[in-house]
């Protein structure tokens, strides 16, 4: 049977993007922002997933404002980097599962939600940013990804909630699956921004943290929240933070937070991260969910667990 082993949440600011395809990693201002993913990337280089799931939203690039899906799944074989304006990214062309995407389809439509099935799409920064802060830059990414489209751009998006019970019969499509795939899921954009306006380049980091916190302890308190108290507290496009619901919702209820990275601003957004695990899964055979060996060692993960408090607490 395939499972979830674990969610990991990321923004995913296009100027992060440019910062990789222009080798500016380096630089002070950005290197604050890369640091935070180090780690991560080191899980999930343990972790190995057979599988990614990404949750994301399409930035006018593969639809025009003639067509917005509210949640559309990718199932094609390929899925090639979309030109944003200034050539696609120089990123390999993603690789998709179409059996188990079109298994996913299958479940979660005879499961009420109406998902668009897309046999042809590119991906923008949406989904490519958070794959280059999670698997680096390598010639191919490692796994194949099942890209999860979710209309945040054109009013009205999904509620808090349907994105979260969406998650829940996305891991009940993933269990009815018969081969054994080890799946991460990726929830991506946020954190609190806005991009225009009289309010443009509004961070609110004590919302964002508290968010970050219910992810883990109380999601359902975050299904709670509507759209304008998103917009209020977040900003226009801090809208993107119910899609961290679908894939929290795919997550046991009781999970753990192996990890937390948390700046501002990048370009002129918060940039959040979490990386959740689902105990369940780390408990059989007492391996790490993030991997078929210990995920950076017991050693490196109580330090990790030592660096997230930090982090908790301010003091990194
Ligand atoms: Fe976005």
């Amino acid at each position: 049977m395939a499972r979830i082993i674990a969610g990991v949440a990321s923004s995913h600011v296009p100027a992060i993007g440019a910062a990789i395809d222009n080798k500016q990693t380096e630089e002070p201002y950005w290197k604050r922002v890369f640091s935070g993913f180090e780690k991560s990337k080191e899980w999930m280089a343990n972790a190995k997933p057979d599988v990614a799931i990404v949750v994301y939203n399409d930035h006018a690039s593969a639809f025009s404002v003639e067509i917005v899906p509210t949640f559309a799944l990718g199932c094609a074989a390929e899925f090639p980097p979309a030109d944003e304006g200034w050539g696609p990214r120089p990123v390999p062309v993603v690789q998709g599962h179409p059996e188990l995407a079109a298994h996913i389809a299958q479940s979660v439509i005879l499961d009420e939600f109406d998902l668009t099935i897309v046999n042809k799409m590119e991906v923008d920064h949406g989904l490519t940013v958070p794959m280059n802060l999670l698997f680096g830059s390598p010639k191919q990414w490692p796994c194949p990804v099942i890209p999860l489209a979710v209309n945040v751009v054109l009013y009205p998006p999904p509620t808090a909630h349907r994105c979260y019970m969406l998650g829940k019969a996305i891991r009940r499509a993933v269990e009815s699956y018969p081969q054994d795939l080890r799946v991460v899921i990726f929830g991506t954009g946020g954190m609190s921004h806005q991009i225009s306006g009289p309010r443009a380049g509004l961070i609110n980091s004590k919302f964002d943290k508290a968010f970050l916190d219910n992810l883990t302890k109380d999601p359902k308190k975050l299904t709670r929240i509507p759209h304008l108290e998103f917009m209020r507290e977040a900003g226009a496009e801090g809208i993107e933070m119910v899609m961290w619901l679908i894939m929290r919702g795919a997550l046991d209820d009781d999970i753990e937070e192996v990890y937390r990275f948390y700046t501002v601003p990048a370009s002129n957004t918060a940039v959040g991260h979490i990386i959740l695990e689902n105990k369940r899964a780390a408990a059989k055979g007492k391996k790490s969910a993030a991997g078929k060996k210990p995920v950076a060692g017991k050693h490196k993960r109580a330090a990790a667990r030592a660096n997230h408090r930090n982090v908790r607490r301010g003091k990194r």
